[in-house]
């Protein structure tokens, strides 16, 4: 990713970042992001959905002077002292700490429950008594449930569709109510269907875009969950890093104590989806056989559409994605064929996302 248009927001002065899940996913990218930049990063995971090698690989694109400024801190957000040890002359704080899926939530909610509700109160609770400067945290699209207007604007939520959704919701109004009992600034982005390279493609839990590659890559066959006229609004991770530091760093005083979504105000069907990666993996490798995918029933929880209303980010913290659906899928595809193709090439890997 070009951190450079994010450099100009950055304080003069290097700043101390705690990112919590920083060997997960979005924020193994943060943590990525900020190390180029030139800040100070304490990193917090207990390694329960993220990997040793997302560090590795954070390792090896940055310089030896940059990943010097990165410590990491293996520890879980349920015990207030890894919290309390983590936020220790903190100035901002990325939470994306949690346990992501809905179906996971359905199957073991108390599991669920420990990591994004308690932990959360954890964090919050520790960022308080550190005195940070400013607290963003992973909120979730899921707060949307079954509110049925399209775009979704930030204001009109429905009622929670699942054990996940209900965490998500608390984590906003945990964070408002902490924001005007004590104070704390906090800013929660809205996620819509995240992706990018390390996301996990492995297990029951996989988000769909990866796990389609994967099957794609494999031979296997791609499952569509119902028609496959389910829509989502798909937002490259670059996106979100660009969200999380404009949310961390914005003098908009308007800004802080609010909630927004981050996408793309694009809907995509899961139908359109699969010939999206079908033909960026054909890109790569011509003449490989994509099998039709097969379909089967809605997954509980899941709603039918989704597309973010982005006016509000773009307005008060000039939020501005980079990269729409397909720009992100072939920015990504060179990371999955290192991972799961053994052809690929040195010409692929050239391409994997800086
Ligand atoms: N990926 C998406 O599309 C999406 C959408 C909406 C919201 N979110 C939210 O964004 C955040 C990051 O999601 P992600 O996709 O990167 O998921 P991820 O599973 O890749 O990353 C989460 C990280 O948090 C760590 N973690 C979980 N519980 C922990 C605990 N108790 N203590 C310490 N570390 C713990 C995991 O080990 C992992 O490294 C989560 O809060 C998720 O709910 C993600």
């Amino acid at each position: 990713m070009n951190v450079d248009p994010l450099r100009r927001r950055l304080p003069a002065q290097a700043a101390r970042w705690l990112v919590t899940g920083c060997a997960g996913f979005i924020g193994s990218h943060l943590v990525e992001a900020l190390l180029r930049l030139d800040q100070t990063v304490v990193g917090l995971d207990n390694f329960v959905t993220g990997y040793p090698r997302n560090l590795d690989e954070i390792r090896d694109s940055v310089t030896p002077a940059q990943w010097q400024k990165f410590l990491f801190i293996e520890g879980d957000i349920c015990r207030p002292d890894d919290c309390r040890a983590a936020c220790r002359e903190i100035d901002y704080v990325l939470h994306e700490a949690a346990l992501g899926s809905v179906p996971r939530s359905l199957a073991d909610p108390r599991t669920t429950n420990a990591a994004n509700v308690d932990g959360f109160l954890n964090m919050l609770v520790a960022a308080r008594d550190a005195g940070v400067k400013r607290f963003v945290y992973a909120a979730s699209s899921s707060t949307y449930g079954d509110h049925p207007a399209l775009p979704k604007v930030e204001e009109n939520i429905g009622r929670p569709l699942s054990p996940y959704a209900v965490t998500k919701l608390v984590n906003e109004l945990y964070a408002d109510v902490f924001g005007r009992c004590y104070g704390l600034v906090s800013i929660g982005l809205r996620y819509f269907n995240v992706f990018g390279p390390r996301q996990d493609p492995e297990g029951a839990y996989a988000a769909v875009i990866p796990r389609w590659t994967r099957a794609m890559l494999l031979g296997e066959d791609v499952l569509i969950n119902g028609d496959g006229e389910t829509s989502r609004d798909f937002c490259f991770v670059a996106n979100a890093v660009q969200a999380n530091l404009l949310a961390a760093t914005t003098e908009n005083p308007e800004a802080p104590g609010q909630i927004y979504n981050v996408a793309l105000d694009e809907r995509t069907s899961l139908n359109a989806l699969f010939g999206i990666l079908r033909d960026a993996l054909l890109e790569h490798r011509p003449g490989h056989r994509v099998a039709k995918p097969v379909h089967r029933d809605f997954r509980a929880g899941d709603v039918r559409h989704s597309q973010a209303d982005i006016s509000k980010a773009a307005r008060l913290l000039g939020y501005a994605p980079t990269h729409r659906l397909a720009d992100g899928i072939r920015v990504s595809m060179p990371w999955y064929l290192s991972r799961f193709s053994p052809a690929a090439s040195a010409d692929d890997l050239a391409e994997t996302p800086s």
